[in-house]
């Protein structure tokens, strides 16, 4: 019996087991469309035994893409791509597919990371950034626009129109992006919002906009079909969010309905140094699902197959997202039942290669 391996019902969605792929942004677009790029990268990662596949961060306006190359919902031309691409997975297999809809805020008009990752210049085609304040991410970047409330309005409609269209696109499930410094988790961070009206000051005003948004696009996405959100444990410096802080803040996304929270980390500020290792997201996920009992997933260093399956075991978590296990295998659920003992259904075409069959599989580490 495992633990990780056993289904898992969010709202109607059936999940074979519980190990999501990670969102994962590949800055491999054009004018927001998938490419060749995302047709092999989601398509091995669709065969490779996971039972769930949230698709990169995907911004609601163009103005809220990281890089140009940054997939967008919020053209018909980009939509019919979506379309296009989940017809396609399907094809291979079952594996439920969501998305990740997201605004970069302050980190956008950047370069790719393997570019660097700073601020675009204007021969580069940089665009104006906003924020809810009108601080720099760091030196290497613009300082954003501060956001006035017709931006609100228009911004909140934007992910309301890009949650129509992955309705319509046909995505299983759909995730928020409150994380990682991005527009809506820069309003919660006292860091990032310095605003001195209603969204700002308090935690009950920090979380104001983003839980506006929340409201909008629950409304938007149908019942039954899982809506969840991905926030930062902490902010981990001094004078940042607590994780007190985001606890309350999980209480206010459950009373918004709410049906899965991803406990995740990563750069609300520059130069943060978070003291990541295998599982250390564990406690902080057990914390939320202990406060709100809702579905809970956790990220972080998670490749160790003993490792993961306890996190599930010992209830820290529901289910897991993994991301650069499975860029660096991504057949990595598939190997990692084997390292179980599990029995996992084998793509036939591939079954000549299944450790049952062909010897060479052991001297390859799950
Ligand atoms: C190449 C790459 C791109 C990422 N893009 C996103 C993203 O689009 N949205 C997001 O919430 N997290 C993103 N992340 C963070 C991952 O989803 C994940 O939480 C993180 O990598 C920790 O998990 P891991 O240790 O299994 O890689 C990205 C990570 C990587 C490696």
């Amino acid at each position: 019996m495992s633990a990780l391996f056993s289904p898992l019902s969010i709202g109607d969605l059936q999940l074979s087991n519980r190990i999501f792929v990670a969102p994962m942004c590949q800055y491999s677009g054009r004018d927001g469309m998938p490419q060749s790029w995302h047709v092999q990268h989601y398509g091995s990662l669709a065969v490779g035994g996971a039972a769930a596949l949230t698709l990169e961060a995907t911004a609601v306006s163009s103005e809220g893409r990281i890089t140009h190359g940054c997939l967008g919902l919020y053209t018909d031309e980009q939509e019919a791509a979506f379309t296009k691409l989940l017809a396609y997975l399907r094809e291979l297999g079952p594996i439920r597919i969501g998305i990740q809809i997201a605004h970069a805020g302050r980190k956008a008009s950047c370069r790719p990371p393997w570019n660097g990752g700073q601020g675009l210049s204007a021969d580069e085609g940089r665009w104006e950034i906003v924020a809810p304040s009108a601080l720099a991410f760091g030196e290497a970047r613009a300082v954003p626009r501060a956001l006035d409330s017709e931006d609100l309005e228009r911004l909140a409609s934007a992910y309301v129109a890009s949650t129509r269209r992955a309705v319509c696109a046909g995505f299983d499930y759909l995730e928020l992006h409150l994380a990682h410094g991005y527009l809506l988790g820069s309003f919660l961070s006292p860091l990032s919002n310095r605003r001195q009206d209603e969204y700002g000051g308090p935690l009950e005003n920090r979380m104001r906009f983003p839980l506006e948004v929340v409201s909008r696009v629950r409304e938007a996405w149908p019942r039954g079909r899982p809506f969840g959100v991905r926030i930062n444990a902490h902010d981990w410096v001094a004078g940042g969010m607590s994780f007190d802080e985001t606890l309350d803040v999980c209480d206010a996304l459950k009373a918004a309905d709410v049906e899965f929270i991803c406990v995740s980390a990563g750069a609300a500020v520059e130069g943060v140094r978070i003291p990541a290792r295998p599982g250390y997201l564990a406690s902080f996920a057990r914390a939320v699902r202990e406060r709100t009992g809702l579905i809970t997933r956790v990220p972080g260093f998670l490749y160790e197959p003993r490792l993961v399956e306890d996190i599930v075991a010992k209830g820290d978590a529901d289910c897991v997202a993994v991301g650069r296990a499975m860029l660096y295998d991504s057949k990595w659920p598939l190997h990692t039942a084997q390292a179980l003992g599990i029995k996992l259904p084998y793509p036939p075409q591939y079954r000549l290669s299944h450790p049952d069959t062909w010897q060479g599989a052991a001297s390859f580490n799950a």
